[in-house]
This record gives structure tokens, C-alpha cells and sequence, in this order.
């Protein structure tokens, strides 16, 4: 996924000031870390950046790149930036190029050298290869010719003031500040520099120095370009963890604050852009949502909402919306993502948008690739999310969701849910305990039916990516048609049981009468097992976020039993911005 900085300055900047720029956009992957200027130095590390020894070397022009790896393993050799055989060109990327093997086949050819496995090396080859004889504007036209797949790059050369930048797919801005231009994946890398920006849109060129810049549109030949500059209002202000240990446990922590902040939003600033997605919806023949993880678990309710209020609804995962046939003129498409950047969900968009589809979307984080493909969206207002598990985001995902269907009839009984919320908080200890049991278990079944089936799946990915424990989210009644064969003495499985359903109290015994071990959350007062967890309320919508926010507390502390590293888990990123 990646994260890309670059700096052209008047005056030499830092390599640790450039480097504090590229710590913001770790969300976007933290496998390692490098930095090059046009001096010709070039430092890489592996992990992290908190706790690195960084050389102090001031300079006017540099790159610097955070990598999550697609091609080739965490090395340092496979660390960002690349360079040439000349050492002269060093080269940043986000993104893929997916006919990388042919492209280093053909630089091998003539001649050159490679000291990685990654895609990404092929790109400073290539330009070491055709600026010998063309001029780098010819060579940037040919590269998009000839490369397949999403890359965001940065290229510097050797005593050259300048950063080219071009992309395709992948999310770059450049930051317009006072004697520097600050290139980035997004625009929080500089926000305490600059609130002028300029977004590149697909296929373009930048020649960037200190004081002024070039745009060029590739389409397909060269064809300079004039850029609106946008005046950023930073709606997102920096969070730190203040005295929390982790940044998951703050967040969880946030909702009550995070869920009003959404609420008032909805009925006053945000009302016309609601009032306009529900003339859209409508106006369509139906509703389809596109998402990713936590979002896709939000949109299913989403789903269950809608289609309750009587509007056609249905869902796809962004990655497999291909297979989907049900979209055309009469359909509404509405992209749910915490950070407007799922590549998954870009790419969906984008095939949309050419047939002429519109487009609605649910984002939290504001002037994001999704946000600004939309024609409308609707911002979630959960605040910064720094942790890579979604707590609060989901919350509110949920809640908009609720909202929009509210405006179609659905029952909207939330003015209580912040002291909702706190109720939970209050079985906090009950949750330590648990979370000392749970963490030596290597399996986790959960199991909800109807509405509350997507918490299930929501709670069993949380387990996954931040307990690193095996866990399964499953509609109660399917067990017995397989899983079952898996419970035998001990086996963890949490079961959903609302009031209401009678069914998942059959599917417990039937997993108690195996051996199981029942960590019921219910509303239920009949229902009486050691480690169960209550959740006062008889309303479904209060249900599922209470009992999904039980999840949440369980997972950060069964994590924090195991010591493992919550806010940043290994393989993962916050923002998926690959295929
Ligand atoms: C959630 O805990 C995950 N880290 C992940 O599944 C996430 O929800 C998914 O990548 C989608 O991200 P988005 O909402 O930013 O599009
Ligand atoms: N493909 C490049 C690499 O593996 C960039 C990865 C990315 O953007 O996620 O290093």
C-alpha cells in the first residue's frame, strides 16, 4: 500500500523533518522505511519508524517512502527508494506494476543490474535506460504506455532540483506551500505546512521544484495542464494517545463522544447532502453497497435496514464486485469506506462510473479518492482512526446507515446510545478476565442469525487481524450443516442471542451439548452461563453495536494478554491501497 512523500524546498530541509512527514502516513503500511535526496544519500530501515536512529542530513529536494510489501519480502534490499545501475535516479512507489517480470526481463537484456524482487525497481532501470536518449517527459510517455497495473511514483535524479511525479491508480497531492512543494499519498503528510493542495487525477505528470510546478495530462501523448488549487478545511485534527496505551482501546473508548458528534451532524450540517442521497434512492430501483472488512460487515446491516423499510438493497464485496450483475441505470451505487482509499473499492467505482452510474458514499475521512468520485457522501465524523482495527468508524458506519433508513421509516431510537455505550464500558473487568482464558485458545467460533449475523462476522475479523486468533463468524443455523464437526471440549464460541430468537438459543445447546464453551452476549435474562455478557436494550440497532463493542473490548485485551503489537498488527495496514 505505501505511503509517498517528497520534498522540493528553497531552503534544505531535514531528512528527520521529512521523515516525521512519512510517520502520518504509516497507517498505509509499516513493513519498512527510506529516504534519498538528490545528493545522492540513501538510508532504509526495516519495521517501524518510532525508535529508528535516523542520520540528520539536511537537503533540498527528497524522497521518502513507508512500504507494505506486494513484491518481495521485508529486506532491506527490498526496501523503498530504488535506484539505477548509476546510482543517479532514486525512485518511490505506491502501488503495482503488473508486467514488472517482462519489463526487468528486457532491462536485464540490456544490461542492467537489479538488486531486489521488487516491481517497484524496474522504474528507475526503465529511466536510467531512455533518458539517455529522450527527454524524461518522452520517457514518462512511454512508461504509461507501456506499464500495466496502479502506481503512484516519485522519481528524483542526482544534483536535479526537481521531484517528477506522475500516476496512475494510486492516490497522490501535491501540498503548495511558501518557497517548497510537498508531494504525498495524502494530504495529512503536510498538513502543518500547507492548506493548498492540488489532486492528481489520473494519467498525470508533475515536474515539481520549490517554488512553482508543472502539470501534464498523459492521453496518450504529453499535453500540459492547468490544476485548480484546492484550500483545504482540515476537519480531522491529529489524535495522539493521550493516556491510553493503545490508540484501539482510545478509540473504542471515543464512541459515546464519536456517535453525538455523527448525530447532530446528520440533522444539521450534513442534512442537505442527506436530503439529496435520499432523492437519489428514491429515484432508483435499488441500492447497492460496496465495501471492504469492517465496512462490508456495516454495509450487510446496512442491507438488513433498508430492505426492511421495503428498497431494494444488496451488497458486494469491492474485490469481487466484478461477478456482480445488477448494476444499471436504475441502480444507486453507495461505497462504504473508513478511508475513502480501498483500492478494491476505487476500482469498482471506476468501471460504475464510466457506464454513467452515480455514485454515493459513506466515508470518514474528508477529500479522500472515494469522497471526491462521489456525487454525493456523507461523512461519518468518527474523527481520525489511528488503530488498523475499525471500532469507531464501524460504529458510525452503522449508525449512518440506520440514519438513511430512518429517512425511509425504519425505527431510529438513538438518543440514548452514548450512556448504551457506557453500559458496556461498565463490564470492562468481566472482559479482562475473560480475554486471560481466551488468549491461549487457538479457535473462535461466534454465531448470530438474522440482523445480528454480520457482528458475528465482525467480531470473528477483529479476533483475526488484532488476538491473531482463528475465528469464524457464523449465521447460528449453518453450524450443524459442517462447523459443528469442529466443537469438541473448550472451544470458545460467543453466540448473539436477542430476546427475540429462539433459534440461536437451539443452535447454543446444540454447540453446549458438544463440549463447547458458551460466551453468550444477549439481552436475554434467561439465558445463564458463567461469561455471559448483558446487554440492556430491546432494541435491534442497540443491539448490534453494544454487542459488537463487547467484541472490540475482548479482542484489545486478549491482544494486550498476548503482548502483541495491537495498533499496527503484522501483514496488515489501515488503508488498503493495493488489488
Ligand atoms: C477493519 O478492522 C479492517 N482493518 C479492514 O477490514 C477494513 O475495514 C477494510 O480494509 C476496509 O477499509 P475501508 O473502510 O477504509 O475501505
Ligand atoms: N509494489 C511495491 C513493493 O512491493 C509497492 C507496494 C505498495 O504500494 O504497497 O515494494
Amino acid at each position: 500500500m505505501c505511503g509517498i512523500v517528497g520534498i522540493a524546498s528553497r531552503n534544505k530541509v531535514s531528512s528527520r523533518e521529512v521523515i516525521e512527514m512519512l510517520k502520518r502516513l504509516e497507517y498505509r503500511g509499516y513493513d519498512s522505511f527510506g529516504y534519498a535526496n538528490i545528493e545522492g544519500t540513501c538510508e532504509k530501515f526495516i519495521g517501524r519508524i518510532d525508535g529508528k536512529k535516523i542520520t540528520d542530513i539536511g537537503s533540498k529536494v527528497s524522497i521518502c517512502h513507508t512500504r507494505w510489501s506486494t513484491h518481495g519480502g521485508v529486506t532491506k534490499a527490498n526496501s523503498h527508494p530504488h535506484n539505477d545501475c548509476s546510482g543517479n535516479i532514486f525512485v518511490i512507489h505506491n502501488g503495482i506494476i503488473e508486467n514488472y517480470l517482462q519489463i526487468k526481463e528486457d532491462m536485464i537484456k540490456k544490461g542492467h543490474r537489479f538488486k531486489s524482487q521488487t516491481d517497484t525497481e524496474i522504474i528507475a532501470h526503465y529511466f536510467e535506460e531512455y533518458i539517455k536518449s529522450l527527454p524524461i517527459e518522452k520517457v514518462v510517455e512511454t512508461f504509461f504506455k507501456e506499464a500495466k497495473g496502479e502506481f503512484a511514483i516519485l522519481l528524483i535524479i542526482k544534483d536535479d532540483n526537481k521531484i517528477y511525479a506522475f500516476k496512475r491508480g494510486s492516490p497522490l497531492v501535491l501540498g503548495v506551500g511558501k518557497g517548497k512543494n510537498i508531494l504525498a499519498s495524502d494530504i495529512y503528510a503536510f498538513s502543518n505546512i500547507t492548506d493548498d493542495v492540488i489532486f492528481f487525477n489520473e494519467d498525470e505528470f508533475a515536474i515539481v521544484e520549490d517554488s512553482n510546478y508543472t502539470f501534464y495530462k498523459i492521453d496518450p501523448k504529453l499535453k500540459p495542464v492547468k490544476k485548480d488549487v484546492v484550500k483545504i478545511q482540515w476537519a480531522q485534527k491529529e489524535e495522539t494517545k493521550e493516556e491510553y496505551d493503545h490508540y484501539m482501546i482510545k478509540e473504542i473508548k471515543e464512541q459515546p463522544e464519536a456517535v453525538k458528534r455523527l448525530l447532530t451532524s446528520l440533522q444539521y450540517e450534513q442534512k442537505n447532502n442527506l436530503d439529496s442521497l435520499k432523492k437519489m434512492i428514491k429515484t432508483s430501483k435499488r441500492v447497492v453497497f460496496i465495501a471492504a472488512g469492517s465496512s462490508y460487515h456495516a454495509s450487510l446491516l446496512g442491507v438488513s435496514f433498508l430492505n426492511k423499510v421495503g428498497i431494494e438493497t444488496h451488497t458486494s464485496i469491492a474485490s469481487e464486485f466484478k461477478t456482480f450483475n445488477l448494476i444499471d441505470d436504475n441502480t444507486l451505487v453507495i461505497a462504504i469506506s473508513q478511508s475513502g482509499e480501498t483500492m478494491d473499492v476505487i476500482e469498482a467505482l471506476r468501471g460504475i462510473k464510466q457506464k454513467g452510474v452515480k455514485i454515493a458514499s459513506l466515508v470518514n475521512v474528508p477529500y479522500s479518492t472515494i469522497q471526491r468520485m462521489s456525487n454525493v457522501s456523507i461523512n461519518i465524523q468518527a474523527g481520525q482512526e489511528r488503530c488498523v482495527a475499525a471500532t469507531k468508524t464501524f460504529t458510525n458506519q452503522v449508525l449512518t446507515l440506520a440514519y438513511l433508513a430512518h429517512l425511509f421509516g425504519y425505527e431510529f431510537n438513538v438518543n440514548n446510545i452514548p450512556e448504551k455505550i457506557e453500559s458496556i464500558f461498565d463490564q470492562e473487568d468481566h472482559i479482562k478476565k475473560l480475554a486471560k482464558k481466551l488468549k491461549y485458545k487457538k479457535d473462535i467460533y461466534i454465531i448470530g442469525r438474522g440482523y445480528v449475523y454480520p457482528i458475528a462476522r465482525e467480531i470473528a475479523l477483529k479476533l483475526k487481524e488484532i488476538a491473531y486468533i482463528h475465528a469464524e463468524g457464523m449465521m447460528g443455523g449453518e453450524l450443524k450443516h459442517g462447523t459443528l464437526a469442529l466443537i469438541e471440549d473448550g472451544v470458545p464460541v460467543i453466540s448473539l442471542i436477542p430476546k427475540e430468537d429462539r433459534s440461536i438459543i437451539s443452535n447454543t445447546k446444540e454447540v453446549e451439548a458438544r463440549g463447547g464453551y458458551i460466551i453468550p452476549i444477549t439481552n436475554n435474562p434467561e439465558i445463564n452461563y458463567p461469561d455471559k455478557f448483558i446487554v440492556k436494550t430491546d432494541y435491534e440497532l442497540h443491539f448490534c453495536i453494544m454487542s459488537s463493542i463487547v467484541g472490540q473490548l475482548l479482542t484489545y485485551y486478549t491482544a494486550k494478554e498476548k503482548n502483541l503489537p495491537i495498533d499496527m498488527p503484522r501483514n496488515l495496514a489501515k488503508s488498503v491501497t493495493v488489488k
